[in-house]
C-alpha cells in the first residue's frame, strides 16, 4: 500500500457490485480506483455512475493494475474461482462474494493460492462482521444462554424467479442452497463449528437446482440445527439460538439484524438494538472496514471471517448437495 486510503478495484458490475460500491464511496478511508467488466460498455457506465477513474473491459487488466490494494469479486458464484484466482496470481488481495465458490475443491484451491502467495483473501460473509451478530456470538460464548442445544434459521425469497434468472441457472451455480442457504449454515457454524451429521430434503426445479431445501445438522455435543432456504416462498428470515439456560431470538433479517432479544430463565427479556451510528441494517461498511483494517495491519485473513471457517461451510454445502442430488456443469459425477 502506498497511500493512506485503501484502493479498491471492483470486478463485475451487477446488483451487489453497485450496492457495495455505493457503501464504499461513503467511507473516507476507501478509494474506488478501478472497475472491470466483461464489456467495456458496462465498465464505462459503472465508472461514470460512481466516479471511478479507471474502467477495464476485461478482468486481466484489473488484476494487473498494481495501484489497487484489494479487489472485490462480485460475479455470479460460477465465476468466483476464475476471477479470484486471476487476481491472487497477479498479486492482488481479494474480497470474494458468498458463496465463496461452487464447491469445496474450488475453495481449497483459492485458499492455497492466497496462502502460498501471502495475499489477503476473505469470503464476503458480511453477516460475520455485523455488530449485532458479533454481540450475539459474544453473549453465547460468555455463557448467557448456557450450552447451545438448538439453532433455527431460515432465508426464503418469494420470487418468482424465471428459469432464465441466475438463481435458477445451473451454469451460474443457481439454487436456494448456495445463494441463500449459505447464511443459515454459516450462522449455525459460527456458533457450533462444523457439524458431524448432515441430512437434507429438497424440491428441485426442472433445470436441476434446488427451489427449497430443509437441512438438519447435528453436533457431537448433542446440539442440532434446523435450517431452511427457499426461492419459492418469502419466509420470516428469522433465527433463534436455544441453550440450556435461555434463548436469543432474531425476529427478522437474521443475517443483518436490527435487534436481538435475549430470554434468560427467570428474567424479563432483554433487547439489544443496533446502534443508529452503525448505519442502515443493509450496509456493507462493517465488512469493508474489516477488510481495510486487516490489510492495513498486514494480515492475510480476517479473524472475523477465517478461511478455515469458509472451507468448513463449503464442506457442509457439498455434503448437502450430494444428498439432494444437485450437481453443477463440469463437476465430476
Ligand atoms: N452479500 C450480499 O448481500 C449479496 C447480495 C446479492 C448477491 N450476492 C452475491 O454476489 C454475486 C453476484 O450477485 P448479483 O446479485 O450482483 O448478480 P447480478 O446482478 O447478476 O450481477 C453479476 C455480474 O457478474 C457479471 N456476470 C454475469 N454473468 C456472468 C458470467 N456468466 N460469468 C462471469 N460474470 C458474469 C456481470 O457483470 P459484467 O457484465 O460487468 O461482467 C453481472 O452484472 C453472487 O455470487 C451472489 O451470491 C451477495
Amino acid at each position: 500500500m502506498t497511500t493512506d486510503s485503501v484502493r479498491w478495484g471492483i470486478l463485475a458490475t451487477g446488483g451487489i457490485a453497485a450496492a457495495f460500491t455505493a457503501d464504499l464511496i461513503d467511507l473516507p478511508e476507501a478509494e474506488v480506483v478501478a472497475v472491470a467488466s466483461r464489456t467495456e460498455t458496462s465498465a464505462n457506465a459503472f465508472a461514470e455512475r460512481f466516479g471511478i477513474p479507471r474502467a477495464y473491459g476485461d478482468w486481466e487488466a484489473l488484476a494487473q493494475d498494481e495501484d489497487i490494494d484489494v479487489v472485490y469479486v462480485a460475479t455470479p458464484h460460477s465465476a468466483h474461482r476464475t476471477a479470484t484466482a486471476l487476481c491472487l496470481k497477479a498479486g492482488r488481495n481479494v474480497l470474494c462474494e458468498k458463496p465463496f465458490t461452487l464447491n469445496l475443491r474450488e475453495a481449497e484451491e483459492l485458499v492455497a493460492l492466497a496462502r502460498d502467495n501471502g495475499r489477503f483473501l476473505m469470503e464476503a460473509m458480511w453477516m460475520y462482521c455485523n455488530p449485532l451478530i458479533r454481540r450475539l456470538k459474544a453473549l453465547v460464548d460468555d455463557g448467557a444462554i448456557g450450552d447451545v442445544r438448538t439453532v433455527q434459521a431460515d432465508f426464503g425469497l418469494e420470487g418468482p424467479f424465471p428459469p432464465s434468472h441466475r438463481l435458477r441457472d445451473p451454469a451460474q451455480g443457481g439454487g436456494a442452497l448456495l445463494d441463500l442457504g449459505v447464511y443459515p449454515v454459516s450462522f449455525a457454524q459460527l456458533l457450533l463449528g462444523e457439524p458431524s451429521g448432515i441430512s437434507a430434503q429438497s424440491v428441485l426445479s426442472a433445470e436441476g437446482v434446488d427451489l427449497q431445501t430443509a437441512l438438519a445438522l447435528s453436533w457431537d455435543s448433542g446440539a442440532l440445527a434446523a435450517l431452511h432456504c427457499s426461492l419459492v416462498g418469502g419466509t420470516g428470515v428469522s433465527a433463534s439460538v436455544t441453550g440450556s439456560r435461555g434463548r436469543i431470538d432474531i425476529p427478522s433479517g437474521f443475517f443483518h439484524p436490527d435487534r436481538l432479544v435475549l430470554h434468560r430463565a427467570g428474567r424479563d427479556p432483554e433487547e439489544f438494538a443496533a446502534d443508529p451510528a452503525d448505519g442502515p441494517r443493509t450496509t456493507f461498511r462493517h465488512e469493508a472496514r474489516e477488510v481495510m483494517r486487516a490489510i492495513r495491519a498486514g494480515e492475510t485473513e480476517s479473524p472475523l471471517v477465517p478461511l478455515d471457517g469458509t472451507l468448513a461451510v463449503m464442506r457442509t454445502l457439498d455434503a448437502v448437495r450430494e444428498r439432494i442430488g444437485v450437481r453443477y456443469p463440469g463437476e465430476a459425477a
